[in-house]
């Protein structure tokens, strides 16, 4: 429903989308969330003039900054009336004007060179991943808490059913769930990663299928699985939002979509040394995503890093409301 606002307001609004830079800028935050750095790149122009514009855009409350750890991205205003003008106003350009279109194309480069060099790093790493992931985290506890999150509701020996894996890796959510489901099936975009998944899910005798797949287009039907894991992928994501939206997507009704990443920190290394794009993720951002694909956050637990330079651990279980529950509604 559209919400008034005075002549004057829509006077400030209009203002500050009515500039080319500017529009551009909005046109490419309602694609993904972008830093500084990233829009600077993709719009051409310098760090002081992409600031300068998004520092109007946001006083006019059409887009939101959030800090991540030294780094700042923005976002579009998830609502309000500029969010709705901003909404009206792109829809009415044609998608091939060639500036926007061109935009589209280097924001598109500009994932595709990071999920590159991401990739490039885990094909280098994957026969060290199984190291690398306890360095920061201790896993006993993480992975307990993954098994009551999971599990907890279903206690005793029940099964999961389906169980999907995205961004598998070297297959440990396979290995520690795939027991309790009857049919597990683990997707990775990095072909090393898989050898060794294969390898491992093997020894540990668990059958698990394990698929060449990318997270932001699975291929798989809506509401395939009951239980969908996302362990320690999101941060190494272009558009994690996006990421959880197709998770989400084959969550079935009654099903869990289980989310496990790194609380905020400010371990800036860790971009330039293991390729993470975002320095974990708030409660809020994560919360905000779930229930935008229309499930209910059942689950936050966060663990406490295990040392002084470690990391807290956040999980997240969310459930699609099952069909009985949404017939009763
Ligand atoms: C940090 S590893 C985590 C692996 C596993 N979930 C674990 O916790 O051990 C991240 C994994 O995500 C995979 N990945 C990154 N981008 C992906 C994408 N777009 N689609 C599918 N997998 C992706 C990487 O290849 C890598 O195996």
């Amino acid at each position: 429903m559209l919400m008034a606002i005075t002549a004057d307001t829509a006077v400030e609004i209009l203002r500050a989308a009515g500039e080319p830079t500017r529009l551009r800028v909005l046109a490419l935050l309602a694609r993904e969330e972008l830093s500084v750095l990233e829009l600077c790149r993709i719009l051409g122009q310098s760090q002081p003039r992409v600031s300068r514009h998004l520092k109007l855009l946001a006083e006019a409350g059409l887009v939101e900054r959030f800090p991540d750890g030294a780094w700042v991205f923005y976002r579009l205003a998830g609502s309000g009336a500029g969010r709705q003008l901003v909404d009206a106003a792109l829809a009415l350009i044609d998608p091939l004007d060639p500036e926007l279109k061109r935009d589209a194309e280097q924001l598109a480069a500009v994932d595709a060179e990071r999920a590159a060099d991401a990739q490039a790093y885990f094909a280098r790493n994957a026969a060290a991943w199984g190291e690398i992931r306890k360095l920061y985290v201790a896993e006993d506890q993480v992975e307990a808490a993954i098994l009551a999150a999971a599990l907890g509701r279903m206690g005793g020996d029940e099964k999961i059913g389906r169980f999907v894996d995205l961004g598998a890796g070297t297959g440990r959510m396979l290995t520690l769930l795939g027991p309790r489901a009857d049919r597990a099936l683990g997707l990775d975009l990095s072909h090393q990663m898989l050898n060794i998944a294969r390898a491992q899910v093997g020894e540990a005798g668990v059958e698990a299928e394990l698929r060449h797949g990318d997270i932001f287009a699975t291929r798989l039907p809506d509401a395939f699985a009951d239980l969908v894991s996302v362990h320690q992928v999101l941060h190494y994501l272009s558009d994690p939002a996006a990421a959880v939206a197709e998770a989400a997507r084959l969550v079935a009704p009654g099903g869990l979509l289980l989310i496990v990443d790194f609380a905020p920190h400010r371990l800036e290394q860790l971009r330039e040394a293991h390729q993470h794009r975002r320095l974990g993720f708030s409660g809020e951002e994560i919360a905000r995503w779930i229930t935008a694909a229309g499930l209910t956050l059942e689950t936050d637990a966060t663990l406490p890093a295990a040392s002084a330079d470690g990391l807290s651990v956040r999980i997240w279980g969310a459930r699609r409301a099952a069909l009985s529950q949404r017939n009763a509604a």
